[in-house]
């Protein structure tokens, strides 16, 4: 199999880490890639929004399946144009990407197909949005309908807050076209995990859960970031919790989607707060998390690209993964000044160390080769999955791995896991 990986983070570098292992695979390229991808696969300078190139490269290259890592291609239509190339992508088309493309397009879907979810409204008109939030009051929740980068929610605590993203969403239109409709909604109380599903259209499999740190600080502070680290299992939320997810809240939304005639194909990211009524839906990406990829692919034990062939060939009804019983933490190194404004350029000591230490996995995601060396080159620049026993040993891997890296101008949150941990030591005590 000729495989190509679409993207050029660390949830792209896992991908390709995890294909490199198969025995079906022959020839394996990423586009664009960065230096971790490259010592796995042949980088090939193709931007992710370079559709027609990206179809080109396919086509003379005679790839036999195309997996793309981030949203903004499928959302863009990469898998409708490599199916109209004849090329098999592990992807969902434009329709069924809305999925993540549009927030109050979700929210239908959940309202169609009876997932449970906050209560919500859409709106175009400011005056009538912000009347809206007086009635109900706060919290509140004012969410840009489109693609924001993380940037388009607010969980207003008051109701000037509210207001204030009304206005700035929808007036002052700071995300541009992202924000010329909102959805508001009832504020969820709970603990949030990221579950995934592998979908065929009409068949979802579970692929793991993890939980996300979001916030950019120690003890879950600061701004919101892409993700600062990751775990999983997450505690609480084992394999009777994710069965019953997938069945309430992921195939229900795979089924409505295939009745209106745009089935879901690919990996189906369900981001759910854990509330006293239950499990409720936040949001649905097309995709799989960065970093959640990280610390989810070291744990399959099966052999992903057979996974993503029989997505592609509609079997997944009949197809089964199996996981390692062990737990993963995965560490974020980001530039400082992330996410606002992160130091370019700045240069890395040498990963060999890092690499070294046992259970530990280190990948790459904003980093160049200038002159032989290892820059800097994004916000979020490395990630360490640490693996073990429970997440007390994950946790030591991952953080020794850590340490060995010489690089000043990183920055990484030291308590990864700490909620998992603390119920770890509590179950240990008791
Ligand atoms: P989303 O992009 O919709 O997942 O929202 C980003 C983050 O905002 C989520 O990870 C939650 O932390 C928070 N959030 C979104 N919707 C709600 C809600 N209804 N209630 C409370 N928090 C929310
Ligand atoms: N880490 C969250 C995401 O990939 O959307």
């Amino acid at each position: 199999m000729r495989v190509l990986v679409v993207g050029a983070g660390g949830r792209e570098h896992a991908l390709v880490w995890a294909l490199a292992a198969s025995p079906l695979l022959t020839k394996l390229w990423c586009a664009p890639g960065n230096p971790g991808t490259g010592r796995l696969a042949e980088n090939v300078p193709i931007g992710v929004l370079d559709i027609a190139a990206l179809v080109a490269f396919a086509r003379a290259n005679r790839v036999d399946l195309v997996v793309p890592g981030p949203e903004a291609p499928l959302v863009a239509g990469i898998a409708d144009a490599m199916a109209a190339a004849g090329i098999a992508c592990c992807g969902p088309t434009a329709a069924a990407a809305r999925l993540e493309g549009s927030k109050a397009f979700t929210k239908e879907v959940c309202d169609a197909a009876g997932i449970p979810t906050a209560r919500w409204e859409a709106f175009e008109d400011a005056e009538a949005a912000r009347s809206f939030v007086r009635r109900r009051g706060a919290p509140i929740v004012v969410k840009a309908d489109g693609l924001a980068a993380g940037k388009g929610v607010v969980v207003a605590q008051t109701v000037a807050e509210a207001e204030a993203a009304i206005t700035d969403f929808l007036e002052a239109r700071r995300l541009g076209e992202a924000g010329a409709r909102l959805v508001i909604e009832e504020a969820l109380e709970g603990e949030e995990v990221s579950l995934f599903a592998l979908c065929d259209g009409a068949h979802a499999i579970g692929f793991g859960a993890a939980a996300d740190h979001k916030r950019l600080g120690e003890g879950d502070t600061g701004p919101n970031t892409g993700g600062m680290g990751a775990i999983s299992p997450p505690p609480g939320f084992g394999a009777a919790e994710q069965a019953a997810a997938l069945a309430g809240l992921v195939r229900p939304a795979l089924a409505e989607l295939a009745r209106r005639g745009t089935p879901f194909r690919g990996f189906l990211f369900a981001g759910l707060m854990l509330t006293a009524d239950g499990p409720k839906l936040l949001e649905f990406n097309v995709r799989l998390g960065d970093p959640e990829a990280q610390c989810l692919l070291p744990r399959l034990q099966s052999d992903l690209l057979a996974a993503l062939l029989a997505t592609c060939d509609g079997e997944l009804g009949a197809f089964d993964l199996r996981w390692r019983d062990v737990a993963t933490l995965a560490v974020v190194m980001a530039a400082k000044g992330y996410p606002a404004a992160p130091v370019l350029h700045a240069p890395l000591g040498s990963l060999a160390a890092a690499e070294a230490v046992p259970d530990a996995l280190v990948f790459h995601a904003g980093t160049a080769a200038r002159d032989g060396r290892l820059v800097s080159a994004g916000g979020r620049v490395l990630t360490v999955c640490g693996s073990g026993p429970d997440f007390a040993a994950a946790h030591a891997a991952a953080y020794r791995a850590v340490a060995a890296i010489d690089w000043p101008e990183g920055y990484f949150r030291r308590d990864i896991g700490w909620r998992a941990l603390a119920a770890e030591g509590a179950r240990a005590r008791r």
